[in-house]
């Protein structure tokens, strides 16, 4: 068990170069499963969800090549085995992906039906319900999922609500489905257009990825290829974050400042300048924190996976803020941490309302969940003296080299091992 140990109080500044898209990757990595050859993919984040996602690959079969730490050569050949174990499944929540990857290219695939998790009920209803129109039927048997289809065949989803998991598990299993699928109500995230991109570029015929409709023309096989996924929106709105929260200038490398415009577009309103140019932005605040209202919401809108940053930004501004959780019913279990510095914060079900404080105080922290422990991580920054964040595994499942990026920016940060439970806090 690591922990981080973080003295708060500077200001960040320099430049952080962003990884790639973890939520593009564990869907990327999956869809390697029906080129049945060779793929090159560059840009792959070195993440504890990417090396389970590799690691799933190997054990079905696939032959794995570390080219460097970021890029992977992965031959689907002779993948042999159409059901991924129980202890890697429920490693990764989006381990789903292997379901219609391996239903289009073999017509059966097997996960650990995934449970609740710390952000509330996570039902796959929406993925099963594309399946099926497509010709497969599930069963779920000791806790595993199976989905099976003599052959697949396109057809027209209309899905009950906007999800990106079921939005690219459609997508696997309809690209070598016979006839036409049409998509609607789906996901309109930078990392479904990625996915639709990788596909096509295997020999896919996806269009309209990045609206609300998308169209497929299944194929009958596709091919190996080369691929480089795009920069992670959110580890780059973290450390725009961090720098907006400890008063500093930092400018973020291997970025698309057009899938960062629902993040800059609050950060200027709270008062932070902005410049973009091509693959980099510029962050810096030199002035008060304005208070807000955020309502999470799927893309174009703020994204979910920001709200714990954001809430934790404003907990410094001058006045009240009012963040709304839109996607997820339970998303605020992290204020309990930010109450112990010093935050006021009211939580009604989905709905936050802060008071901003003059300054957050540290304290011994716990990160709850991924993106949580990273506004653990910037509540700590820009507090004076010396904060802990334990439970930092949470945090490495999304965020490569985070304490290495953070200490380039002048941050005073190190992991330390921590023995379990060895952390007393102030309750
Ligand atoms: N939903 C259903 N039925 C379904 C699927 C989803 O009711 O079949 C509901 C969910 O309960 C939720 C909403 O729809 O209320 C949206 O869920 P979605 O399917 O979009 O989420 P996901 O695909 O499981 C991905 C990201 C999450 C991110 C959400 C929303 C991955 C691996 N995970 O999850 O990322 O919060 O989209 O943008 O892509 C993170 O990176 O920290 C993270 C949690």
């Amino acid at each position: 068990m690591e922990k981080y140990v973080i003295h708060g109080g500077k200001p960040l500044s320099g430049e952080v170069v962003i990884g790639g898209a973890k939520n593009a990757a564990v869907a990327i990595l999956p869809a390697t499963i029906l080129a049945g050859g060779k793929c090159l993919i560059e840009n792959l984040p070195c993440i504890s969800d990417v090396m389970a996602s590799l690691q799933i690959l190997s054990e079905l079969g696939a032959g794995i090549r570390m080219v460097t730490r970021n890029i992977y050569e992965i031959d689907t050949t002779n993948i042999n085995s159409t059901e991924v174990s129980n202890e890697l499944s429920r490693q990764m929540r989006a381990s789903y992906y292997f379901l219609g990857a391996l239903l289009g290219r073999f017509g059966s695939g097997q996960v650990a039906m995934p449970g609740g998790c710390n952000l509330g009920p996570r039902p796959i209803d929406q993925h099963l319900k594309a399946f099926t129109a497509f010709g497969a039927e599930d069963s779920v048997e000791y806790g595993q999922i199976r989905v099976k289809a003599d052959h697949l065949v396109g057809s027209h989803v209309f899905f009950d609500t906007v999800s990106v998991g079921a939005t690219m598990n459609a997508m696997l299993a309809a690209a070598t489905a016979q006839g036409t699928t049409v998509l609607e109500n789906v996901a309109r995230e930078p990392h479904i257009v990625d996915l639709a991109n990788f596909l096509n570029m295997m020999g896919a015929d996806i269009h309209g990825a990045g609206t609300d409709v998308i169209k497929i023309h299944g194929v009958k096989q596709l091919h190996g290829c080369n691929y480089s996924i795009i920069p992670d929106q959110i580890e780059a709105g973290s450390y725009m974050v961090a720098a907006a929260i400890t008063k500093g200038d930092v400018t973020l490398r291997n970025v698309t400042p057009k899938h960062l415009e629902p993040i800059t577009a609050k950060l200027r309103a709270a008062g932070c300048e902005i410049e973009e140019f091509d693959d980099a932005l510029r962050i810096r605040r030199t002035g008060n924190l304005h208070p807000l209202k955020v309502k999470t919401m799927p893309h174009p809108g703020f994204p979910t996976d920001m709200q714990p940053l954001m809430t934790t930004l404003l907990t410094l501004a001058d006045g009240t803020s009012i963040v709304t959780e839109g996607i997820w019913e339970n998303r605020f279990r992290y204020v309990d941490e930010l109450l112990r510095m010093g935050a006021n914060i009211q939580v009604d079900g989905q709905v936050a309302v802060i008071e901003g404080v003059r300054k957050l105080r540290p304290a011994p922290l716990r990160a709850t969940d991924l993106r949580a422990g990273a506004a653990m991580i910037m509540a700590a920054l820009s507090a004076d003296g010396i904060s802990e964040v334990d439970e930092t595994i949470h945090i490495e499942r999304g965020y490569e080299n985070i304490v290495e990026k953070l200490q380039l920016l002048g941050a005073d940060i190190r992991r330390v091992e921590a023995p379990r439970n060895a952390i007393t806090r102030a309750i």
